[in-house]
């Protein structure tokens, strides 16, 4: 079986590791992968920093598009993948989450008939000005076999009209639908050991075991509105201030253009200048999942760091609305608090507090890869 997958965005970079591992050392007799890299993320620290820490196969194709209005860039991608997939002629591509980059995929192999394998199919925020809301809603509809890390996305597909009772072989009007668990948790497992060997990134920022608060920012909705971003830092200098609690923060390119855009002059001064508050370029994986693993709680608007913060038990404290991890708070280890000052430091009070919270395995059992793998070469 030959797949090509798509890669463009950080986090894809990163589950795109898990596979390619699982490929290599379970399943190289069967399957061969072609990997093509979209460029939507290309500084160092967005993509190159992972292929050699995470040992992912260097792309057969660099599509080097870059970033751009959404048409745009969505449009470059979608010429560059239908060629590369009318060239090498793939039995499957290979979709992950929901950025541009797998919106892009899944037009140009849709309108070729090659079979879509999406996987974290199913999530939903329901909540359709979010621009990865309508990317994994169209993927989702043009899939072959709909990988979803969790029961929850498994119903979501359900109340869309999808079946799990459908019988291979599967095409795009008779998909596959399994929960086969989180890809990421299968990364987490995998290297959560090795990085508190290889990396030093709380001595190179000069922190404590857990006396920080790891955050991280780069939701559109939250970065591209003023008052939204001027309140998020609002509340985190508040919490530093009246908890006496030090910060982390790995900064997005797109959060650091926008702090000096729209925050106001004297927070902005503030935010940079405080000695509790260490912003820092965006860092490896290895390095972040040891910042998550020793950090006294974990505030982000990101996908990938809640469920991090959920694997290491950590709390968390979501600047969002509504999310599409629901499981982690409904187990009470992580409160929705948008971009409302009051809510977060409501929520930072709570976890403050004696809590227990039970970290339930409810992402599987960190085979995410191999299952559906095997799930494609029946
Ligand atoms: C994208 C995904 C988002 C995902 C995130 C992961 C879409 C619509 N959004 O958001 O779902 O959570 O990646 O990090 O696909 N930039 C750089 N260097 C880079 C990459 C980006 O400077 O290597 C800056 C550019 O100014 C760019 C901005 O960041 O315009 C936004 O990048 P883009 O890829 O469009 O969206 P993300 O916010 O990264
Ligand atoms: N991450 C990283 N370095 C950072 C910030 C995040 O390696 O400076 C990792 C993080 O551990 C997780 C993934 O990037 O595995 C999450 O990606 P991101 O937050 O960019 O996107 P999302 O998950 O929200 O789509």
């Amino acid at each position: 079986i030959k797949l090509i997958t798509i890669i463009g965005a950080r986090p894809q970079i990163i589950k795109a590791s898990a596979l390619s591992r699982a490929i290599r050392t379970r399943f190289a007799h069967q399957i061969t992968e072609v990997l093509v890299h979209t460029g939507q993320h290309y500084d160092e620290n967005m993509s190159g920093v992972f292929f050699d820490e995470l040992a992912i196969p260097q792309p057969t194709y660099n599509l080097g598009v870059g970033s751009g209005n959404h048409g745009e860039q969505t449009g470059r991608m979608i010429k560059g993948i239908e060629e590369i997939v009318l060239t090498e002629r793939p039995d499957f591509i290979v979709l992950y989450g929901d950025t541009n980059s797998t919106l892009a995929g899944a037009i140009a192999a849709s309108k070729v008939y090659v079979p879509i394998v999406h996987i974290e199919a199913g999530l939903r925020s329901y909540n359709k000005t979010m621009p990865e809301e309508i990317n994994r809603v169209l993927t989702d509809h043009v899939s072959t076999y709909l990988f979803s890390p969790t029961q929850t996305g498994v119903n979501n597909l359900i109340r869309e009209g999808f079946r799990t009772d459908n019988q291979p072989p599967y095409t795009i009007d008779n998909p596959g639908v399994f929960n086969v668990g989180d890809i990421m948790y299968d990364n987490t497992l995998y290297f959560a050991g090795l990085a508190k060997q290889k990396t030093y990134i709380l001595e190179r920022l000069g922190v404590q075991p857990e006396t920080y608060v790891l955050v991280t920012l780069h939701r559109n909705a939250n970065t591209d509105d003023a008052s939204r971003l001027n309140s998020i830092f609002d509340a985190l200098l508040i919490l530093v201030e009246k908890y006496r609690i030090n910060l982390v923060m790995p900064l997005h390119p797109r959060t650091l253009k926008q702090m000096s855009a729209l925050l106001s002059p004297e927070l902005h001064q503030s935010i940079s200048t405080h000695p509790a508050i260490q912003l820092c370029p965006p860092v490896s994986y290895l390095e972040m999942i040891v910042l998550e693993q020793h950090a006294k709680l974990i505030i982000t608007d990101s996908g990938g760091v809640q469920k991090e913060a959920y694997f290491f038990k950590k709390p968390c404290i979501i600047l969002r609305a509504e999310t599409e991890w629901v499981e982690i708070v409904d187990q009470g280890a992580a409160v929705l608090c948008d971009a409302d000052p009051n809510q977060i430091l409501q929520a930072f009070q709570f976890f403050e507090g004696p809590t227990s919270i039970t970290f339930n395995p409810i992402y599987g059992e960190g085979d995410a890869a191999a299952q559906l793998l095997n799930l494609l070469i029946l």
